[in-house]
């Protein structure tokens, strides 16, 4: 899994997606209309709004170019970017990457569960640790646009381990990344594990 996912990273490097060229002081003029349910420095009041604070500049575009070409669906979001061009998305991204995630804290409970999860996966059902694509702290991959997930909300978290287990969300491509993990995921884990990174920094 190790060599499979410094591969994948490789390759991505290699294949050179354009690199993210944002500029955030421009960037926060074009983000009125997100402040309501992202906040002003994204991270949002709401736990069914994803914090945007801090997130990857990279992994920023891909989803807002995503959600404008409907390729996931985010009906809250229905025409907020269809008049933003390329280099409106960019600055956006830089704006919310430059700013600080607000950490949350993990249920007690669960810690336990959803660190051995996130750290080591889960041998009987094959899963793959969280680690090697999202980081020891969570702070993600940028280069790779792998999100950080540290800091953002369990209740998002887990909707969106859901979605993907479901494939009603499915664009980590070709690969089916996510979906393949999400896939192996119970409800169980999914909770212990979407506290976890709540926590986590
Ligand atoms: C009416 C509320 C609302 C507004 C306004 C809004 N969003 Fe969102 N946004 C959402 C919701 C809800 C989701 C997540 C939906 C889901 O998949 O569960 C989301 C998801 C996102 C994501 C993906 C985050 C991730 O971690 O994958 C990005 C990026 C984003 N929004 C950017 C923006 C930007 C930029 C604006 C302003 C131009 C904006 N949003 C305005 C509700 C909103
Ligand atoms: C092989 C790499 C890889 C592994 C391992 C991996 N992920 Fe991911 N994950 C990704 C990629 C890539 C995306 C972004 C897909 C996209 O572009 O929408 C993602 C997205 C996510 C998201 C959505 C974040 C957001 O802001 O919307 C969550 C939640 C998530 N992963 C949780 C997990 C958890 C929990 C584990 C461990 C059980 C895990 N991932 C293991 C690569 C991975």
């Amino acid at each position: 899994m190790k060599n499979f996912v410094a591969g994948l990273v490789l390759a991505i490097g290699v294949t050179g997606v354009a690199q993210a060229e944002g500029d955030a002081t421009a960037g926060q003029q074009k983000t009125a209309v997100c402040a309501g349910c992202h906040g002003v420095d994204g991270n949002s009041m709401v736990p069914t709004f994803p914090k945007l604070a801090g997130q990857g500049e990279k992994y920023l575009v891909k989803q807002m170019v995503d959600i404008k070409n409907g390729d996931r669906a985010v009906p809250e979001m229905t025409g907020l970017l269809d008049n933003l061009t390329d280099q409106d998305l960019q600055d956006i991204a830089a704006y919310f990457a430059a700013q600080k995630t607000s950490i949350g804290q993990a249920k007690a409970e669960l810690v336990e569960k959803g660190q051995a999860l996130y750290r080591a996966g889960n041998m009987a059902t094959g899963l793959a640790a969280c680690t090697a694509c999202h980081g020891p702290s969570g702070e993600g991959n940028g280069p790779a646009a792998f999100p950080a997930l540290s800091g953002q909300f369990s209740v998002y978290i887990a909707a969106q381990l859901k979605k993907f287990r479901s494939g009603e969300r499915a664009n980590d491509g070709d690969s089916r990344m996510m979906r393949d993990i999400a896939a192996k995921l119970s409800d169980a884990e999914i909770e212990a594990v979407s506290s976890y990174v709540s926590g986590l920094h």
